[in-house]
């Protein structure tokens, strides 16, 4: 035990984190005064710690790895088995690089300018459509934009089905029974479509230009020289689609804040900075990814807590981000925080923290970003009603959403 540090009293807090969701450690740390205390969680001994020290402690590689942090349930679900979310030292450097390498300026404006012409086109489909979820909506525009993008083929009438399955993954990684289930049927699907596109395309039965992330994936070669069997290249290029098709979350909140702040749709209308600032406020505001897991590499001692080598350590996003030594009113939805914001890596981390060349930061926040954007400018552009609906969101369901997806009546 370590008596340092608060202890949560439960015997088992699983349930505790099941009721409350993506405040389950900001409560602790707020109830405790401390950034960080132990909990027992899935039957293990578990620190769980929030705010810039405790992100900027979390990316050290020295003191942090990530092998053995995440379960297999999500690694079946959420990441693919052995991917790059689960590698560390050089060959996880290695293989970072080759997403960098694919999220350039070039590339991301190249997918937002694809992903503004999908609006154009599902606007075209809903003519004669009284209402849209948008969500769902989002979901086809991105998954469309981002197999275009990779150059991926996809038939129309494949699309809805190949949409709906990189969504369940995402949505299996906070849930139990069938919604994991769905998430792993899904996977395997999806792991079977894409590895066969590897194949045809190392057999010269698809020719792709060099300059995409389908030729990129399946001509890498590791640090030693090896490229990944077709298996290994599909799981790392699906953990490229699938969260391009992810972006509908945020697609989905910020329509949200349109109709919760509609002060702002004038000014972003032609205000290209202040799209950005309104784009950052709601990956600040709303919440997505709870926390993320890293075990202790080697035993150190940090504000009198004892970290065990094989520890498992849970560094709180949502909480970060609402931390109000951080952020002035973190309850208040005010896009102009980001006006003269100094950047800092490890304060505002709703898509991991540090520098993404150097460790496990996400390396698609430059086109989520310019996605964002991009959308919000259709959707400041386009003439709706927002009809009667449930647009509240769940704080314990993980990923959570406004319960109706966010239903528009376009006006013609
Ligand atoms: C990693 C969130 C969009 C590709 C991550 C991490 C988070 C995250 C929390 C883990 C950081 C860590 O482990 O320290 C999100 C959210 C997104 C999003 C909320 C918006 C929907 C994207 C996009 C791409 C992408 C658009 C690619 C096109 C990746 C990859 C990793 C990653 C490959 C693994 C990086 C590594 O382990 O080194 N993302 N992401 N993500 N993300 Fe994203």
């Amino acid at each position: 035990m370590n008596a340092n540090i608060p202890q949560d009293k439960a015997l088992d807090n699983s349930l505790a984190l099941m009721q409350e969701g993506y405040l389950f450690i900001k409560n602790r740390v707020s109830r405790y005064q401390s950034d960080l205390f132990e909990a027992r969680l899935l039957g293990q001994k578990v620190i769980c710690m929030s705010g810039r020290e405790a992100a900027q402690l979390f990316y050290d590689p020295e003191l942090f790895q990530r092998k053995g942090a995440a379960p297999k349930r999500i690694q079946k679900s959420l990441f693919g088995v052995n991917a790059i979310q689960t590698m560390d030292g050089q060959k996880h450097l290695h293989r970072k690089l080759l997403f960098m390498s694919l999220m350039t300026p070039d590339h991301e404006k190249q997918l937002a300018d694809m992903v503004a012409t999908e609006w154009r086109h599902a606007q075209k489909r809903w003519k004669d459509k009284e209402k849209v979820v948008l969500f769902e909506e989002a979901e086809r525009v991105l998954c469309r934009a981002a197999c275009d993008w990779a150059v991926i083929p996809l038939a129309e009438s494949e699309l809805d089905e190949r949409a709906q399955d990189f969504t369940a993954m995402v949505d299996a990684f906070g849930a139990v029974g069938p919604r994991h289930w769905k998430g792993r049927r899904a996977r395997t699907r999806a792991e079977e479509w894409i590895k066969d596109i590897i194949e045809k395309v190392r057999g010269e039965k698809i020719v792709v230009e060099k300059d995409t992330a389908l030729y990129q994936l399946a001509f890498y070669k590791d640090d030693e020289g090896n490229r990944l069997d077709a298996h290994m290249a599909a799981v790392e290029l699906i953990n490229v689609l699938r969260p391009i098709v992810a972006i509908a979350t945020f697609i989905t909140f910020a329509a949200l804040a349109l109709y919760e702040y509609p002060a702002y749709r004038e000014k972003l209308k032609d205000d290209e900075a202040f799209r950005e600032m309104f784009v950052q406020e709601v990956r600040r505001y709303y919440p997505f990814g709870p926390f993320l897991g890293a075990r202790v590499k080697k035993p150190f001692t940090w504000k009198q807590c004892d970290f065990k080598e094989g520890q498992l350590v849970l560094l709180d996003m949502y909480g970060t981000n609402h931390d109000p030594r951080l952020w002035e009113r973190p309850e208040e939805f005010n896009p102009e925080r980001f006006r003269n914001w100094s950047g800092d890596p490890f304060a505002f981390i709703p898509q991991g923290g540090g520098e993404p060349e150097k460790g496990h930061r996400c390396p698609g926040e430059g086109i989520t970003i310019e996605v964002m954007k991009a959308t919000v400018d259709f959707l400041v552009h386009l003439r709706y009603e927002v009809p009667e609906q449930d647009v509240q969101y769940s704080m314990n369901r993980m990923p959570t959403l406004p319960n109706s997806g966010f239903v528009i009546k376009p006006l013609h």
